[in-house]
């Protein structure tokens, strides 16, 4: 299996504050790969450096067989990102985005106005002509997954792709999502919900306080907790809440 994304030791401070400890990734082309741990972990940092929006303190990361330092505009071309808060200009239109983004990428005019047709129908983004500014968060989201998914990236790093989406966009963003991975694609998300992590990850991280705790299937994640019928949730609680009593704290309030 090609790997398309790795990192080694992939570190970042803050000042004197670390938060992303020595990272170490290796995923493969056509893997969904689930980044979950608590608040503040460094799910973010590890994406924005991954993606080339953040410089890291130390470490190397390679994508697509790249090392990112030395190639990061060829890198960006092929990849797809999509972060926890899509900014997109206010003054634009909806389809004057999409227009901007099929320029900037220097992509097929006709090839990309089908996905786009394709990507509007299923998404039920039918708002191309509202200005950016007019539109709720939720349908700035749709547009935004719509400028990524159309220019079918061999990568796609999503940050939390599902908040804020209503039940049938998240449910059909999770299906084009398996659909692409299926095709080679390979994706990389972050989520806070860990049944969608369970449900459709080929594999599973586990970040805690900046350091990679653990990872591997949920199967192995299970025995490695040697807990052979444990949901991911009472795993990711044994592993990330170092031994608190939640039942006890939230019967204290
Ligand atoms: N630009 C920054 N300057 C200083 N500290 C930062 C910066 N960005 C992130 N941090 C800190 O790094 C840590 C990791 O943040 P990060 O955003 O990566 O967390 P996360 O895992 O994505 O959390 P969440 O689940 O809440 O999105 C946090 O303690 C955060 O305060
Ligand atoms: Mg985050």
């Amino acid at each position: 299996m090609t790997v398309t994304i790795r990192s080694r030791d992939l570190t970042k401070d803050f000042d004197k504050f670390r938060a992303v400890n020595a990272v170490n990734l290796s995923i493969s082309e056509g893997e969904i790969y689930g980044f979950l741990g608590p608040n503040g972990a460094g799910k973010t940092t590890t994406i924005r450096m991954l993606t080339g929006t953040l410089k890291p303190t130390s470490g190397e990361i390679t994508i697509l067989g790249l090392d990112l330092k030395t190639h990061e505009l060829e890198i960006k071309r092929q990849i797809g990102v999509v972060p926890d808060e899509p900014r997109i200009y206010p003054n634009l239109r909806g389809f004057e985005f999409l227009d901007f983004v099929t320029e900037i990428y220097k992509l097929d005019r006709k090839k990309t106005k089908e996905r786009i047709e394709e990507l509007c129908q299923v998404f039920g983004v039918n708002y191309l002509e509202k200005m950016v500014s007019d539109m709720s968060h939720g349908m700035k989201q749709k547009l935004y997954l719509v400028s990524v998914l159309m220019r079918r990236p061999k990568i796609l790093f999503l940050d939390e792709p599902t908040v804020g989406l209503d039940a049938k966009s998240a449910k059909i963003l999770k299906m084009l999502l398996q659909k692409y991975s299926s095709e080679g694609c390979t994706v990389f998300m972050t989520t806070h919900v860990l049944e969608i992590a369970e449900k459709m990850c080929t594999r599973i991280g586990i970040i805690n306080k900046g350091s990679l705790i653990a990872e591997g299937t949920l199967t192995e994640l299970r025995s490695a907790s040697n807990r052979t019928q444990a949901s991911l949730e009472d795993i990711f609680l044994q592993l990330t809440a170092e031994g608190e009593d939640i039942e006890g704290l939230v019967k204290e309030l």
